[in-house]
């Protein structure tokens, strides 16, 4: 198996009072950790278990009958994005080169904020917003439940889970407290910039390459 067990960047009570701790240990033990255990289960013994992550959510993808395999491989993947697009004492401005792009996209920092929390305000039901890098420039996208714009061939900067289990305990219903939250308190702006500068240095996103950018800001990130 060529896909590590995932590990957590901080502990888990490092980013309260945003996100707490119980929230954190039951997102990474009870989701994460599950569908990591199944996509594990599935994958071995089979001509699967010599593939990447990224790998493996593409190949799974594109052939409907993997598609229970696709979603695991898909959150796991996702989920470990998610625990790098934070940190403690993070939030604010972007800085570095991914400010860079979105000014150029976006214009001011308060355009960015309000089009991120209007994508992630108006997404319907479980799913995922997703700053990415795409043909020069940064789009904000969402897909629903476990799906991931690396299929598209976008290139995933930062990662917001939008399912209730990620602020229900700290926020209830109020997903618009959470989405304030981890822009203004949580997003880690060096996982973006880390993920651009390789694509600067020319790290392609290999549908069959194991040592895609977002491959090594899973590993950066803790492990996998
Ligand atoms: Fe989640």
């Amino acid at each position: 198996m060529n896909i590590d067990s995932p590990t957590m960047p901080y502990n888990f009570a490092d980013l309260e009072p945003a996100i707490s701790r119980d929230t954190l240990v039951f997102h990474f033990l009870r989701h994460q950790r599950v569908c990591f255990d199944r996509m594990l289960a599935m994958v071995r013994g089979t001509e699967l278990e010599s593939l990447g992550l990224v790998e493996l959510i593409r190949v799974t993808e594109r052939n409907p009958a993997q598609h229970t395999l696709y979603r695991y491989a898909a959150e796991v993947y996702n989920h470990t994005l998610y625990w790098n697009s934070m940190r403690p004492r993070g939030g604010g401005p972007a800085t570095g080169l991914v400010g860079e792009h979105l000014r150029e996209r976006f214009g001011t920092h308060e355009r960015f904020v309000r089009e991120f929390t209007d994508a992630a305000s108006a997404h319907f039901g479980s799913g995922w917003l997703w700053v990415v890098s795409r043909a020069g420039t940064v789009e904000i996208l969402t897909t629903s439940n476990a799906g991931t714009p690396l299929v598209r061939g976008d290139v995933p900067l930062l990662a917001l889970d939008l399912w209730e289990h990620a602020y229900y305990l700290d926020h209830q219903n109020r997903r618009s407290a959470y989405i304030n939250a981890f822009l203004e308190e949580l997003v880690n702006w060096e996982t973006a910039n880390r993920v651009l500068a390789e694509l600067d240095a020319g790290a392609e996103l290999r549908p069959a390459g194991r040592r895609a950018a977002s491959d090594s800001v899973l590993r950066a990130g803790g492990g996998l």
